[in-house]
C-alpha cells in the first residue's frame, strides 16, 4: 500500500489568492435562466468510470484521423502528406497526448476555478451553478487522466496555460474570473472539443468528449447567461477592465509566440523525426492556399469562431478591443481568417450557434 502524505512529490507550492467570500440571504430564485440550468446539469449528471467502457484499448490507425487543432491544418500540408504512414502516427499519438494533457490541466484550473465561483458570486442561483461545475469538471479530470495514460503519457502544462489559471484563480473580481474561465478557457475547450469530437474516428475518445462536450456547453451558457445579465450593471472603467482581461487571456493562448506551445510541439516533432523547418516553411508556402477554400463568416478557430462571439454577445466587444483582437489574428493566421481590416474582421465574425449544446455533436454549423 501507498504511504499516504500531506506533501507529495507532485504538488506544486501554494498560490495565495485574493478572493473574497459572499455570504447571499435570499435563496428564492432570483436569475430564473440560472436556476434552470442548475437543474438541467444535476440531471445531466454521468460516471466517468460506469457510463464509458474503458475496456476498448486505442485503436492506433484510427487515432491518427485525430485533429491536431493547430491554427492552420498543419495535416493539409504537402509536406505532412509526403510522410510515412507510421511516422505520422506516431506524431498524432505524441501531438494529442500533449494537446489532451493541456486540456487535463485546463479542466483542473476549471475545476478550482468552478469552486471558487461557489464562494465570490453574489446570487444563489450562480452559486449553486457553480456547484454542479464543480462536480462536472471533477469527472473531466478524471476522464481525461485515465485516457491519456491509455494513449501516451501525460505531458506537464504549458507556460501559457497556466499563467492565464493562475491570473483567473488569483484574482480577487469574481467578474474576471467568470470572463477569464467561462468565456476564454472554455469558449477555447469547447471549440477543440467539439473539433476533435467530430473528427476523430477513434471511438473511445469520441465517447468520452460527448459527455465531455455536453457539459462544457452548459458551462459556456452559464458564463453567457450570467455576464450578459452584469455587464449593463458596470460603469465604462470596470467593462474596459473585463475587455482587456478577456483580450490578454485569449493571446496568451493562441499567441504562436507565447512561450510554451509552439516549442513543445516543435520537440515533439523532432522526436518523431520531423524537420521542423521543412514542415513550417510548408506551412508557410500553402498558408494562403490552405485557407483560400475557406468562405467568410464561417468559424476559423477557436478565438475567430467562438470566443470572440460570445463577448460579442456579452457586450464585451467595444471597437477599441475589436481592433486588438483583429491585429493579433491577423499576425497570427493571416489576414484570410482575420480579414485585411477590422471592418471585414466584425462584418464575418459569425453568431454564437444557435443551440450549442446541439452544435457541439455536430448537429448545427
Ligand atoms: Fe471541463
Ligand atoms: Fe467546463
Amino acid at each position: 500500500m501507498e504511504t499516504f502524505t500531506l506533501q507529495t512529490p507532485t504538488q506544486e507550492a501554494g498560490l495565495a489568492t485574493a478572493m473574497e467570500v459572499v455570504y447571499q440571504w435570499n435563496y428564492d430564485p432570483e436569475v430564473d435562466e440560472l436556476r434552470s440550468l442548475y437543474v438541467k446539469a444535476a440531471e445531466a449528471q454521468w460516471i466517468g468510470a460506469r457510463d464509458i467502457d474503458w475496456e476498448r484499448p486505442i485503436d492506433l490507425a484510427r487515432f491518427a484521423t485525430t485533429p491536431l487543432g493547430a491554427g492552420i491544418p498543419i495535416e493539409k500540408t504537402s509536406y505532412w502528406r509526403s510522410l510515412p504512414g507510421e511516422t505520422l502516427v506516431e506524431l498524432t499519438r505524441r501531438t494529442a497526448a500533449f494537446r489532451l494533457s493541456q486540456f487535463l490541466h485546463g479542466e483542473q484550473g476549471a475545476l478550482m476555478v468552478a469552486a471558487q465561483l461557489v464562494n465570490a458570486v453574489p446570487h444563489t442561483d450562480a452559486k449553486f451553478y457553480a456547484a454542479t461545475q464543480t462536480m462536472d469538471e471533477a469527472r473531466h479530470v478524471e476522464v481525461f487522466a485515465r485516457y491519456i495514460e491509455k494513449l501516451d503519457e501525460i505531458r506537464p502544462i504549458a507556460p501559457s496555460l497556466k499563467g492565464i489559471l493562475d491570473q483567473t484563480l488569483t484574482t480577487g473580481d469574481w467578474m474576471k474570473k467568470l470572463v477569464g474561465m467561462q468565456i476564454v478557457v472554455e469558449g477555447l475547450a469547447l471549440y477543440a472539443f467539439r473539433e476533435m469530437r467530430n473528427l476523430t474516428q477513434e471511438p473511445l475518445l469520441r465517447d468520452l468528449l460527448t459527455y465531455v462536450a455536453r457539459d462544457e456547453s452548459r458551462h459556456h451558457a452559464y458564463g453567457v447567461q450570467y455576464i450578459e445579465r452584469c455587464v449593463p450593471c458596470l460603469d465604462a472603467a470596470a467593462r474596459a477592465e473585463l475587455e482587456d482581461f478577456a483580450v490578454e487571456c485569449a493571446r496568451s493562448l493562441i499567441d504562436r509566440n507565447a512561450q510554451g506551445f509552439f516549442t513543445t510541439l516543435l520537440g515533439i516533432w523532432q522526436e518523431v523525426g520531423v524537420d521542423p523547418v521543412a514542415m513550417l516553411s510548408s506551412l508557410h508556402d500553402e498558408r494562403e492556399e490552405i485557407t483560400r477554400e475557406l468562405p467568410p463568416g464561417r468559424r476559423l478557430g477557436p478565438v475567430q469562431g467562438f470566443v470572440i462571439p460570445t463577448l460579442r454577445r456579452c457586450g464585451l466587444l467595444s471597437e477599441r478591443v475589436a481592433a486588438r483582437f483583429h491585429e493579433f489574428l491577423r499576425e497570427n493566421f493571416g489576414s484570410r481568417v482575420a480579414g485585411v481590416n477590422v471592418e471585414e474582421f466584425l462584418a464575418n465574425l459569425p453568431d454564437l450557434p444557435a443551440d450549442t449544446a446541439r452544435w457541439v455533436v455536430g448537429e448545427l454549423q
